[in-house]
């Protein structure tokens, strides 16, 4: 991808808003400790460096479980029959049947149900504008019920894994929670897995929909704000998608808790210790320099054996979305953060096309 410095610049300074508005304390706080690849806060580790990043997804035993870590959530959100930061040979088998599920042939089974929400939605730009935000839930929603056989509509369920993960988040914040938060939290799981044959699937539900949710509309504005219609076609659209999930960073902290004594970049970490992995910052997303290269555009996805199964499935509808997009020219015309999302994103990302597909 050809680095278009200014461009960028503009998009850069627009996607910091996601972060800015729903948590300015944590980013400052990340951003001035940025320089260290490990700096220690009392019981807990924040991870910055790319290499110690990859360390501690791969190397440190996690107990993956613990409250407050993502493993946490999941064993709660589905009742202990998750399939996310789970161990052993139940998660080898599971995962195994999954990363089949998501493979390059579920990308072409996936596929045809949200090129169809493409299809219906995308037109709308020859008269006026469009809502990105919605259109991300309904491609998440349908994609996710195609994936898990659920009868649901997509916006219902695409609504449902919404609410579970924010209330989670909620329930899971460090500081005072709002009373009646873990069964709010339990109530919003138990109205999600309601809408799946198998309610398991209820955390590849929430893993699916939230983070697309949160990266698509993220990516395209990057694509307007930063000058890149003219640039996307079919050869090249794969690997801006993939540029694009690593400059956004969509899922941008991995929280975790160590299960054993370690040594991560020369640093001691101590069995229950948290560690806040940045994986923005082992992307090397906070920076203007070109991408450093495929293990950076990984990054965002994990490391090791429990890295995103949903990778390539991820970049394939983000390509799919820009090269949709692309002859419109759309710029953003109005974009309002979402305070209350487990992810960092927009609530509302309206754009307006620019010329008309000739
Ligand atoms: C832009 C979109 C996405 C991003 C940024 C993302 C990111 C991540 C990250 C960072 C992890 C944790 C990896 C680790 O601990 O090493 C993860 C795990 C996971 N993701 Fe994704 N993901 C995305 C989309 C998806 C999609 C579309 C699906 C399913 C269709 C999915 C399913 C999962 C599952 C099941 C896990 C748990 C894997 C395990 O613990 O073995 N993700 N994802």
């Amino acid at each position: 991808m050809n680095e278009q410095p200014s461009g960028h610049r503009a998009a850069r300074r627009r996607d910091r808003r996601v972060y800015l508005r729903s948590h300015p304390l944590l980013f400052a706080l990340l951003a001035a400790t940025r320089r260290r690849a490990v700096v220690r806060l009392g019981r807990t580790v924040l991870v910055h460096g790319a290499e110690a990043y990859r360390e501690a997804l791969t190397r440190i035993p996690l107990d993956r479980t613990a409250p407050g870590t993502t493993g946490g959530a999941a064993a709660e959100l589905t009742d202990g029959g998750l399939l996310f930061d789970q161990d052993g040979a139940e998660h080898r088998a599971a995962r195994r049947e999954l990363s089949g599920e998501l493979g390059a042939a579920a990308v072409d089974r996936l596929r045809p149900h949200w090129q169809a929400v493409l299809a219906t939605r995308i037109p709308a730009l020859a008269g006026g504008t469009l809502e990105l935000v919605e259109l991300s839930r309904e491609l998440a929603g349908a994609t996710a019920a195609a994936l898990t056989g659920a009868a649901a509509c997509p916006h219902a369920l695409a609504g449902a894994a919404t609410e579970a993960a924010a209330a989670a988040a909620r329930d899971h914040l460090p500081g005072p929670r709002p009373r009646d938060a873990a069964r709010t939290a339990a109530a919003r799981a138990a109205e999600l897995a309601a809408l799946l044959p198998d309610p398991r699937d209820a955390m590849v539900a929430v893993a699916a929909v939230n983070t697309t949710v949160a990266a698509l509309p993220r990516a395209a504005a990057w694509c307007s704000d930063a000058g890149l219609w003219p640039s996307v076609d079919a050869d090249r659209a794969p690997a801006l998608a993939a540029e694009l999930l690593r400059l956004t960073a969509p899922s941008p902290l991995l929280p975790r808790v160590a299960a054993a004594d370690a040594v991560l970049a020369g640093r001691p970490v101590r069995a229950g210790d948290r560690l806040i992995l940045v994986a923005r910052h082992a992307a090397g997303a906070h920076r203007p320099a070109p991408s450093p290269g495929p293990a950076a555009a990984q990054a965002v996805f994990g490391a090791g054996p429990h890295a995103c199964p949903g990778a390539g499935l991820a970049r394939a509808l983000l390509a799919d979305l820009l090269l949709a997009l692309a002859p419109y020219r759309p710029v953003v015309v109005r974009a309002r953060v979402d305070r209350r999302a487990a992810l960092p994103g927009w609530a509302e990302l309206t754009v307006r096309a620019t010329r008309l597909p000739g």
